[in-house]
Protein backbone atom coordinates (compact mmCIF):
# COMPACT_ATOMS: atom_id res chain seq x y z
CA UNK A 1 0.00 0.00 0.00
CA UNK A 2 1.69 2.70 -1.10
CA UNK A 3 0.75 6.12 0.62
CA UNK A 4 1.59 9.69 -0.46
CA UNK A 5 1.17 13.20 0.54
CA UNK A 6 -0.44 15.69 -1.97
CA UNK A 7 -0.61 19.48 -1.96
CA UNK A 8 -3.56 21.23 -2.06
CA UNK A 9 -3.40 23.71 -4.57
CA UNK A 10 -6.10 26.12 -3.42
CA UNK A 11 -4.16 27.01 -0.42
CA UNK A 12 -0.82 27.98 0.05
CA UNK A 13 2.16 25.88 -0.33
CA UNK A 14 2.78 24.92 3.71
CA UNK A 15 -0.53 23.72 3.28
CA UNK A 16 0.00 19.50 3.18
CA UNK A 17 -3.04 17.06 2.57
CA UNK A 18 -2.98 13.18 3.78
CA UNK A 19 -4.31 11.04 1.02
CA UNK A 20 -4.51 7.63 1.67
CA UNK A 21 -3.95 4.41 -0.43
CA UNK A 22 -7.05 4.97 -2.04
CA UNK A 23 -5.97 8.85 -3.21
CA UNK A 24 -5.92 8.96 -6.86
CA UNK A 25 -2.16 8.95 -8.73
CA UNK A 26 -3.93 11.77 -11.20
CA UNK A 27 -5.35 15.31 -10.46
CA UNK A 28 -8.57 15.73 -12.01
CA UNK A 29 -6.59 17.75 -15.00
CA UNK A 30 -4.73 14.68 -15.50
CA UNK A 31 -1.59 16.10 -14.31
CA UNK A 32 0.52 14.60 -11.71
CA UNK A 33 0.01 15.18 -8.20
CA UNK A 34 2.96 16.96 -6.54
CA UNK A 35 5.12 14.63 -4.03
CA UNK A 36 6.25 15.26 -0.94
CA UNK A 37 10.12 14.83 -3.40
CA UNK A 38 8.41 17.76 -5.16
CA UNK A 39 6.95 20.13 -2.74
CA UNK A 40 10.70 19.62 -0.78
CA UNK A 41 12.08 20.88 -4.05
CA UNK A 42 9.74 24.06 -4.72
CA UNK A 43 9.19 25.22 -1.25
CA UNK A 44 11.07 27.92 0.86
CA UNK A 45 14.16 29.00 -0.08
CA UNK A 46 14.43 30.06 -3.96
CA UNK A 47 15.58 34.37 -2.34
CA UNK A 48 17.61 33.74 1.15
CA UNK A 49 18.82 37.11 -0.11
CA UNK A 50 17.19 39.69 -2.55
CA UNK A 51 17.21 38.43 -6.26
CA UNK A 52 19.22 40.01 -8.88
CA UNK A 53 18.75 40.29 -12.12
CA UNK A 54 17.94 42.04 -15.35
CA UNK A 55 14.32 43.12 -17.16
CA UNK A 56 13.52 44.24 -20.29
CA UNK A 57 10.83 47.20 -19.47
CA UNK A 58 12.84 50.16 -18.43
CA UNK A 59 14.76 50.59 -21.26
CA UNK A 60 12.78 48.96 -24.26
CA UNK A 61 9.49 48.41 -23.17
CA UNK A 62 7.82 45.65 -26.01
CA UNK A 63 10.56 46.61 -28.29
CA UNK A 64 12.47 43.08 -27.41
CA UNK A 65 13.37 40.03 -30.29
CA UNK A 66 15.69 37.32 -29.85
CA UNK A 67 18.74 39.34 -31.51
CA UNK A 68 18.39 41.97 -29.34
CA UNK A 69 18.01 40.27 -26.14
CA UNK A 70 21.20 37.14 -27.00
CA UNK A 71 23.63 40.59 -27.68
CA UNK A 72 21.88 41.20 -24.28
CA UNK A 73 22.61 38.15 -22.52
CA UNK A 74 26.31 38.57 -23.94
CA UNK A 75 27.04 41.76 -22.38
CA UNK A 76 25.45 40.73 -19.13
CA UNK A 77 28.33 38.09 -19.20
CA UNK A 78 31.16 40.33 -20.60
CA UNK A 79 30.38 43.75 -18.30
CA UNK A 80 30.74 41.56 -14.99
CA UNK A 81 27.11 41.72 -14.02
CA UNK A 82 27.26 38.07 -13.46
CA UNK A 83 30.13 37.89 -11.74
CA UNK A 84 28.59 40.77 -9.29
CA UNK A 85 26.19 38.12 -8.10
CA UNK A 86 23.13 39.06 -11.11
CA UNK A 87 21.11 36.09 -11.99
CA UNK A 88 17.98 36.14 -13.88
CA UNK A 89 17.34 37.61 -17.37
CA UNK A 90 13.50 38.52 -17.27
CA UNK A 91 11.54 39.27 -19.88
CA UNK A 92 9.01 41.71 -19.39
CA UNK A 93 5.75 42.38 -21.35
CA UNK A 94 5.71 41.99 -24.99
CA UNK A 95 7.08 38.43 -25.84
CA UNK A 96 3.85 36.95 -26.61
CA UNK A 97 1.72 37.01 -29.71
CA UNK A 98 -1.90 38.92 -29.24
CA UNK A 99 -3.94 35.32 -29.47
CA UNK A 100 -3.50 32.47 -27.62
CA UNK A 101 -3.48 29.13 -30.16
CA UNK A 102 -6.02 26.85 -30.65
CA UNK A 103 -5.04 24.96 -27.33
CA UNK A 104 -5.29 28.48 -25.53
CA UNK A 105 -1.70 28.39 -24.89
CA UNK A 106 0.21 31.33 -24.91
CA UNK A 107 2.63 31.74 -27.94
CA UNK A 108 5.84 33.58 -28.47
CA UNK A 109 5.65 36.11 -30.91
CA UNK A 110 7.34 34.04 -34.02
CA UNK A 111 8.68 37.46 -35.26
CA UNK A 112 10.19 38.28 -32.54
CA UNK A 113 11.50 34.98 -31.53
CA UNK A 114 11.44 32.81 -34.72
CA UNK A 115 13.81 30.24 -32.82
CA UNK A 116 10.72 30.08 -29.64
CA UNK A 117 11.36 30.36 -26.13
CA UNK A 118 12.52 27.29 -25.18
CA UNK A 119 15.34 28.19 -27.11
CA UNK A 120 15.69 31.79 -25.67
CA UNK A 121 15.78 29.95 -22.52
CA UNK A 122 18.20 27.72 -23.17
CA UNK A 123 20.45 30.80 -24.27
CA UNK A 124 20.42 32.33 -21.23
CA UNK A 125 20.87 28.90 -19.28
CA UNK A 126 24.02 28.09 -21.26
CA UNK A 127 25.49 31.42 -19.95
CA UNK A 128 25.14 30.32 -16.19
CA UNK A 129 21.78 32.97 -15.82
CA UNK A 130 18.41 32.41 -14.59
CA UNK A 131 15.43 32.98 -17.44
CA UNK A 132 12.49 35.15 -16.37
CA UNK A 133 9.49 35.87 -17.85
CA UNK A 134 6.19 38.14 -17.33
CA UNK A 135 2.57 37.81 -17.42
CA UNK A 136 -0.33 39.11 -15.69
CA UNK A 137 -3.62 37.84 -13.32
CA UNK A 138 -6.27 39.97 -15.33
CA UNK A 139 -7.64 39.47 -18.67
CA UNK A 140 -4.73 41.22 -20.90
CA UNK A 141 -1.72 42.13 -19.66
CA UNK A 142 -0.59 45.78 -19.07
CA UNK A 143 0.67 46.40 -22.80
CA UNK A 144 -2.79 44.39 -23.96
CA UNK A 145 -1.13 40.97 -24.52
CA UNK A 146 -3.06 37.63 -23.59
CA UNK A 147 -2.95 37.64 -19.56
CA UNK A 148 -3.27 34.85 -17.58
CA UNK A 149 -6.70 34.83 -15.96
CA UNK A 150 -8.25 31.55 -16.27
CA UNK A 151 -5.28 30.09 -17.66
CA UNK A 152 -3.03 29.92 -14.42
CA UNK A 153 -2.35 26.21 -14.53
CA UNK A 154 -1.81 25.74 -18.25
CA UNK A 155 0.67 28.62 -18.22
CA UNK A 156 2.48 27.33 -15.55
CA UNK A 157 2.86 24.36 -17.34
CA UNK A 158 4.06 25.96 -20.29
CA UNK A 159 6.77 27.90 -18.58
CA UNK A 160 8.04 25.35 -16.96
CA UNK A 161 8.57 23.16 -20.05
CA UNK A 162 10.57 26.33 -21.45
CA UNK A 163 12.86 26.38 -18.22
CA UNK A 164 11.47 29.35 -17.22
CA UNK A 165 13.11 30.46 -13.40
CA UNK A 166 11.00 33.60 -12.38
CA UNK A 167 7.59 35.12 -13.23
CA UNK A 168 6.70 38.69 -12.70
CA UNK A 169 3.02 38.75 -12.21
CA UNK A 170 1.31 42.03 -13.18
CA UNK A 171 -2.05 43.16 -11.93
CA UNK A 172 -3.47 45.52 -15.53
CA UNK A 173 -6.74 44.35 -16.59
CA UNK A 174 -7.97 42.58 -13.38
CA UNK A 175 -11.66 43.97 -12.71
CA UNK A 176 -12.88 42.70 -9.32
CA UNK A 177 -10.28 39.75 -8.98
CA UNK A 178 -9.31 39.40 -5.66
CA UNK A 179 -5.80 40.17 -5.52
CA UNK A 180 -4.45 37.69 -2.58
CA UNK A 181 -6.36 34.99 -4.09
CA UNK A 182 -5.47 35.54 -7.51
CA UNK A 183 -1.82 35.32 -6.21
CA UNK A 184 -2.60 32.01 -4.11
CA UNK A 185 -4.01 30.62 -7.49
CA UNK A 186 -0.69 31.55 -9.89
CA UNK A 187 1.65 30.44 -6.25
CA UNK A 188 0.23 27.60 -6.51
CA UNK A 189 -0.01 26.66 -10.07
CA UNK A 190 3.79 27.70 -10.26
CA UNK A 191 4.65 24.90 -7.56
CA UNK A 192 2.52 22.39 -8.83
CA UNK A 193 4.80 21.99 -11.74
CA UNK A 194 7.59 21.25 -9.58
CA UNK A 195 10.00 23.28 -11.18
CA UNK A 196 11.35 26.02 -8.75
CA UNK A 197 10.23 29.16 -9.85
CA UNK A 198 10.35 32.51 -8.32
CA UNK A 199 7.51 34.42 -7.97
CA UNK A 200 7.48 37.76 -8.30
CA UNK A 201 4.33 39.65 -7.62
CA UNK A 202 3.50 43.41 -9.56
CA UNK A 203 -0.02 44.52 -7.96
CA UNK A 204 1.76 47.90 -7.20
CA UNK A 205 1.37 47.60 -3.43
CA UNK A 206 -2.61 48.19 -3.80
CA UNK A 207 -3.07 45.56 -1.36
CA UNK A 208 -0.74 45.60 1.10
CA UNK A 209 0.97 42.38 0.04
CA UNK A 210 3.72 42.69 2.93
CA UNK A 211 0.93 41.65 5.13
CA UNK A 212 -0.13 38.57 3.01
CA UNK A 213 2.42 37.71 0.49
CA UNK A 214 5.42 35.84 2.40
CA UNK A 215 4.95 32.26 1.30
CA UNK A 216 2.93 33.02 -1.85
CA UNK A 217 6.13 34.37 -4.02
CA UNK A 218 9.60 35.76 -3.09
CA UNK A 219 9.15 39.42 -3.71
CA UNK A 220 6.37 41.67 -4.20
CA UNK A 221 5.67 45.37 -5.59
CA UNK A 222 5.01 47.84 -2.92
CA UNK A 223 4.46 51.26 -5.43
CA UNK A 224 3.75 51.95 -8.50
CA UNK A 225 5.71 52.00 -11.74
CA UNK A 226 9.60 53.72 -11.14
CA UNK A 227 10.53 56.73 -13.52
CA UNK A 228 14.27 57.35 -14.16
CA UNK A 229 13.77 60.91 -12.43
CA UNK A 230 15.48 61.62 -8.85
CA UNK A 231 12.70 63.63 -7.17
CA UNK A 232 9.91 64.27 -9.53
CA UNK A 233 7.04 62.31 -10.61
CA UNK A 234 6.11 61.73 -14.02
CA UNK A 235 2.40 62.17 -14.98
CA UNK A 236 1.30 59.78 -17.48
CA UNK A 237 -2.58 60.72 -17.90
CA UNK A 238 -4.23 58.18 -15.48
CA UNK A 239 -1.38 57.42 -13.17
CA UNK A 240 2.22 58.60 -12.32
CA UNK A 241 5.65 57.04 -12.67
CA UNK A 242 7.28 57.88 -9.66
CA UNK A 243 10.84 59.16 -8.19
CA UNK A 244 13.47 57.60 -6.33
CA UNK A 245 12.18 59.79 -3.31
CA UNK A 246 8.86 59.73 -3.59
CA UNK A 247 9.52 55.67 -3.50
CA UNK A 248 11.83 55.68 -1.21
CA UNK A 249 9.79 57.50 1.61
CA UNK A 250 7.13 55.18 1.00
CA UNK A 251 8.97 52.37 2.51
CA UNK A 252 10.16 53.07 6.36
CA UNK A 253 6.64 52.33 7.18
CA UNK A 254 6.36 48.82 5.41
CA UNK A 255 9.99 48.06 6.45
CA UNK A 256 9.81 45.71 8.94
CA UNK A 257 7.85 43.08 7.15
CA UNK A 258 10.91 42.59 4.40
CA UNK A 259 13.51 39.71 5.30
CA UNK A 260 14.86 36.42 3.15
CA UNK A 261 12.51 34.71 0.72
CA UNK A 262 9.49 37.92 1.19
CA UNK A 263 11.04 41.15 0.05
CA UNK A 264 9.71 44.26 -0.54
CA UNK A 265 9.94 45.21 -4.01
CA UNK A 266 10.48 48.97 -4.80
CA UNK A 267 10.55 48.51 -8.42
CA UNK A 268 13.49 48.03 -11.07
CA UNK A 269 16.37 50.40 -11.22
CA UNK A 270 16.97 53.25 -13.46
CA UNK A 271 20.48 53.28 -13.11
CA UNK A 272 22.05 53.97 -16.82
CA UNK A 273 18.71 55.26 -17.70
CA UNK A 274 19.05 59.17 -17.71
CA UNK A 275 19.82 60.22 -13.75
CA UNK A 276 23.20 61.91 -12.80
CA UNK A 277 25.92 60.09 -11.66
CA UNK A 278 25.25 61.03 -8.40
CA UNK A 279 21.78 60.37 -8.63
CA UNK A 280 22.25 56.61 -10.30
CA UNK A 281 24.31 56.07 -7.04
CA UNK A 282 22.50 57.32 -4.26
CA UNK A 283 19.68 55.22 -6.38
CA UNK A 284 21.52 52.01 -6.27
CA UNK A 285 22.60 52.96 -2.74
CA UNK A 286 19.35 53.57 -1.03
CA UNK A 287 18.14 50.47 -3.20
CA UNK A 288 21.05 48.20 -1.33
CA UNK A 289 20.39 49.99 2.12
CA UNK A 290 16.56 48.68 1.63
CA UNK A 291 17.42 45.35 0.87
CA UNK A 292 15.92 45.41 -2.64
CA UNK A 293 15.18 42.81 -5.50
CA UNK A 294 18.06 44.33 -7.75
CA UNK A 295 16.96 44.28 -11.11
CA UNK A 296 18.79 46.19 -13.27
CA UNK A 297 17.06 48.20 -16.32
CA UNK A 298 19.73 49.79 -18.53
CA UNK A 299 20.99 48.70 -22.08
CA UNK A 300 23.59 46.59 -20.99
CA UNK A 301 25.49 46.63 -24.48
CA UNK A 302 26.25 50.85 -24.14
CA UNK A 303 26.66 51.03 -20.37
CA UNK A 304 29.12 53.69 -19.56
CA UNK A 305 32.23 52.64 -16.86
CA UNK A 306 30.31 54.96 -14.39
CA UNK A 307 27.02 53.07 -14.75
CA UNK A 308 28.97 49.66 -14.95
CA UNK A 309 30.92 50.36 -11.62
CA UNK A 310 27.46 51.41 -9.90
CA UNK A 311 26.02 48.46 -10.43
CA UNK A 312 28.73 46.08 -10.12
CA UNK A 313 30.17 47.39 -6.67
CA UNK A 314 30.40 44.49 -4.69
CA UNK A 315 30.96 45.95 -1.42
CA UNK A 316 27.54 47.82 -2.59
CA UNK A 317 26.33 44.85 -3.41
CA UNK A 318 27.15 43.04 -0.17
CA UNK A 319 25.06 45.36 2.02
CA UNK A 320 21.76 44.47 -0.32
CA UNK A 321 22.71 40.93 -0.09
CA UNK A 322 23.75 40.56 3.74
CA UNK A 323 21.61 37.68 4.85
CA UNK A 324 19.89 39.33 8.06
CA UNK A 325 17.75 40.75 4.89
CA UNK A 326 16.89 43.89 7.37
CA UNK A 327 15.89 46.73 5.69
CA UNK A 328 17.13 50.31 6.56
CA UNK A 329 15.37 53.02 8.43
CA UNK A 330 16.09 56.89 7.97
CA UNK A 331 17.19 59.41 10.58
CA UNK A 332 16.78 63.00 9.81
CA UNK A 333 19.69 64.75 10.73
CA UNK A 334 18.61 68.10 9.34
CA UNK A 335 15.56 69.31 6.60
CA UNK A 336 17.90 68.15 3.62
CA UNK A 337 20.59 65.49 4.85
CA UNK A 338 18.93 61.98 5.38
CA UNK A 339 20.82 58.93 7.38
CA UNK A 340 19.75 55.70 6.67
CA UNK A 341 21.07 52.63 8.72
CA UNK A 342 21.00 49.50 8.34
CA UNK A 343 21.94 46.62 10.58
CA UNK A 344 24.43 43.86 9.23
CA UNK A 345 25.24 40.55 10.27
CA UNK A 346 28.47 40.29 13.00
CA UNK A 347 27.45 43.16 14.25
CA UNK A 348 28.10 45.30 11.70
CA UNK A 349 26.09 48.61 10.10
CA UNK A 350 25.82 50.25 6.84
CA UNK A 351 24.63 53.73 7.06
CA UNK A 352 24.04 55.76 3.93
CA UNK A 353 24.16 60.04 3.78
CA UNK A 354 21.97 61.09 1.74
CA UNK A 355 21.45 64.59 0.17
CA UNK A 356 17.88 65.52 -0.60
CA UNK A 357 18.17 69.17 -1.86
CA UNK A 358 19.70 70.81 -4.48
CA UNK A 359 22.44 72.39 -3.08
CA UNK A 360 25.81 71.21 -1.55
CA UNK A 361 25.49 70.31 2.57
CA UNK A 362 27.91 69.77 4.75
CA UNK A 363 28.21 66.92 7.30
CA UNK A 364 29.76 66.99 10.08
CA UNK A 365 29.19 64.06 12.40
CA UNK A 366 30.43 63.78 16.26
CA UNK A 367 29.66 60.42 16.77
CA UNK A 368 28.82 60.74 20.51
CA UNK A 369 26.34 63.08 19.97
CA UNK A 370 24.41 60.90 16.66
CA UNK A 371 21.55 59.00 18.25
CA UNK A 372 20.30 56.17 15.79
CA UNK A 373 17.83 54.22 18.04
CA UNK A 374 15.11 52.94 16.37
CA UNK A 375 12.19 51.47 18.97
CA UNK A 376 10.56 49.45 16.07
CA UNK A 377 13.70 48.41 14.23
CA UNK A 378 15.12 47.08 17.86
CA UNK A 379 18.49 48.96 17.56
CA UNK A 380 19.87 51.06 19.91
CA UNK A 381 23.67 51.56 18.92
CA UNK A 382 26.01 53.95 21.36
CA UNK A 383 28.80 55.76 19.97
CA UNK A 384 29.62 57.00 22.50
CA UNK A 385 29.95 53.93 24.64
CA UNK A 386 31.33 51.50 21.09
CA UNK A 387 33.67 52.72 18.72
CA UNK A 388 33.72 52.12 15.15
CA UNK A 389 35.90 51.38 11.86
CA UNK A 390 34.63 53.38 8.94
CA UNK A 391 34.91 51.98 5.31
CA UNK A 392 33.88 54.38 2.26
CA UNK A 393 31.95 51.84 -0.36
CA UNK A 394 32.15 53.90 -2.80
CA UNK A 395 35.61 55.28 -2.43
CA UNK A 396 36.81 51.56 -1.24
CA UNK A 397 38.44 52.81 1.47
CA UNK A 398 39.34 52.68 5.35
CA UNK A 399 38.24 56.28 6.29
CA UNK A 400 39.33 56.41 10.04
CA UNK A 401 37.34 55.51 13.22
CA UNK A 402 34.16 56.89 15.06
CA UNK A 403 36.74 58.07 17.42
CA UNK A 404 36.94 61.49 15.40
CA UNK A 405 34.52 63.47 13.54
CA UNK A 406 33.28 63.02 10.14
CA UNK A 407 33.37 65.80 7.79
CA UNK A 408 32.73 65.75 4.37
CA UNK A 409 30.62 67.99 1.94
CA UNK A 410 27.62 65.95 0.04
CA UNK A 411 26.90 67.23 -3.38
CA UNK A 412 23.31 67.41 -4.11
CA UNK A 413 21.29 64.15 -4.49
CA UNK A 414 24.58 62.42 -3.85
CA UNK A 415 25.32 59.74 -1.18
CA UNK A 416 28.09 58.75 1.17
CA UNK A 417 27.85 55.19 2.36
CA UNK A 418 29.71 53.43 4.98
CA UNK A 419 30.32 50.34 6.52
CA UNK A 420 30.75 50.67 10.41
CA UNK A 421 33.00 47.59 11.94
CA UNK A 422 33.05 47.33 16.06
CA UNK A 423 36.92 48.15 16.72
C1 LIG B 1 3.23 47.48 -15.28
C2 LIG B 1 4.39 47.06 -14.36
C3 LIG B 1 5.69 47.40 -15.05
C4 LIG B 1 5.78 46.68 -16.38
C5 LIG B 1 4.58 47.03 -17.25
C6 LIG B 1 4.49 46.16 -18.49
O1 LIG B 1 3.17 48.85 -15.43
O2 LIG B 1 4.28 47.69 -13.13
O3 LIG B 1 6.79 47.06 -14.23
O4 LIG B 1 5.83 45.30 -16.15
O5 LIG B 1 3.36 46.86 -16.54
O6 LIG B 1 3.36 46.46 -19.28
Amino acid sequence: MKARFIINSCLAVTTLVWFGSKASAQTPDGAAPVTVEKVKLVTGNLAPTPPMGWNTWNTFQTRIDEPLLKGMVDAYVSSGMRDAGYRYFVLDDGWMTMERDSNGNLVADPKKFPNGMKAFADYVHSKGLKFGIYNCAGNKTCAGYPGTRGHEYQDARLYASWGVDFLKYDWCNTDSLNAREAYITMSSALKETGRPILFSLCEWGNHQPWLWAKGVGEQYRTTGDITANFTADKHMGTWSALSVLTILDKQPAIRKYNGPNHWNDPDMLEVGNGMSYAEDKAHFSLWCMLAAPLAAGNDLRKMSAQTQAILTNKEVIDIDQDELGIAAYPVKLADSVQLWVKPLKNNQLALCFLNRSSSVQKINIKWSDLDITNAEAGSSIKFAENKYALRDLWLKKNVGTTKAAFKQDLPSHDVVMLKLTKL
